[in-house]
């Protein structure tokens, strides 16, 4: 049996969800007669790792420091192995952009997209650039800062007049910001697990609106609007070319342990990846525990495997 440092909270704009994540994972360890040791990451983390001395460390941290590749930097220098991807396939992750062009270039569609910092706007006129951009990707367009999670700061700009204030609202969150074609049709999201060294899908989430106007994405998001199926209900080749592209992008990212892929179904059926989440949620909501569990892997078993596969990779 292990001692394993669950980190969670954070500052991150997703530290509630964390704190939700990690109680969970911490029962879980301690059912499977684990010791799990609760830290919530802040500026003692160094000293109460080190205080902690656990065989393994379970990065249950969403957003900002979690996923973008400096906790585990961190873990790196400690010497503490951790569950999930390692530094640089959280970087990718992390950065929509730069996963955006690494798909595209192993051919994994993703949606056209131009991408600019915040200093092209301000420095070199790009704001001159958006009516040829408009046209390119044309309306409702959807705008969305490279990094973040749980839809913040994504906006749909129905028209010319929408873009301004999208970006702007969008530079709040990051220093770069994405313009990507609009796929009108249904979200879906292909978690992964490895088994035996090789990433294996789970059936497909989708997320559905409950009511309301598609284009009203705020509310889609509020606690209740959406609702989850799964497994999908979906044409059996529409859901296994899912889970096929959700493993090409999981392996390009270079992913380890688990992962979570979002994707668009197009109306006219073709798939394309939005992008991949390298610390997805487990909460009691959360579609990587249901996926799991639809696949017959309880949460304690998901929990088990994740820490298996961080063990086996001591530094
Ligand atoms: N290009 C797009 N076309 C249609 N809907 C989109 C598009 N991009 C994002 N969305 C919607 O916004 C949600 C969140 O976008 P995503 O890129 O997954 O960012 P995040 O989950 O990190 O906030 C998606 O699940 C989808 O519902
Ligand atoms: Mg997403």
């Amino acid at each position: 049996m292990s001692t394993v440092a669950v980190l969670q909270g954070g500052r991150s704009l997703e530290r509630q969800v964390s704190l939700k994540s990690g109680a969970r994972v911490e029962d879980a360890l301690q059912r499977l007669g684990h010791t799990a040791v609760a830290i919530d990451a802040g500026s003692d983390l160094v000293a109460r790792l080190t205080d902690a001395k656990p065989d393994a460390v379970f990065v249950a941290l969403h957003g900002r420091d979690g996923e973008d590749g400096t906790i585990q930097e961190l873990l790196e220098v400690l010497g503490l192995p951790y569950t999930g991807s390692g530094v640089a396939a959280c970087i990718r992750c992390w950065d929509k952009v730069l996963t955006k062009h690494l798909l595209r270039g192993v051919g994994i569609p993703t949606p056209d997209f131009h991408a600019f910092s915040e200093t092209a706007f301000r420095e070199l006129g790009a704001a001159q650039a958006l009516p040829a951009i408009e046209s390119q990707l044309h309306f409702p367009l959807v705008v969305k800062p490279a990094a973040q999670g749980s839809a913040l700061g994504i906006k749909f700009a129905r028209t010319a007049t929408d873009v301004p204030a999208a970006i702007v609202s969008a530079f709040s969150y990051d220093r770069k910001v994405l313009l990507e074609r609009y796929v009108p049709g249904r979200d879906l999201a292909v978690s992964i697990v490895e088994q035996d060294a090789s990433p294996m899908a789970l059936p497909v989430v989708e997320a559905l609106p409950e009511g309301r106007d598609f284009y009203d994405f705020e509310a889609r998001y509020e606690i209740g609007r959406t609702r989850f199926v799964c497994p999908a209900e979906l044409a059996a080749q529409t859901a296994e070319r899912a889970q096929a592209l959700a493993v090409e992008a999981y392996r390009a990212l270079g992913c380890a342990g688990f992962a979570r892929v979002d994707l668009m179904l197009h109306e006219d059926g073709e798939l394309f990846v939005l992008e991949v989440n390298s610390v997805p949620g487990l909460t009691e909501t959360s579609l990587l525990p249901q996926a799991a569990d639809a696949a017959g892997i309880g949460f304690d078993q998901l929990v088990e495997r994740i820490l298996a596969m961080a063990l086996a990779r001591v530094p």
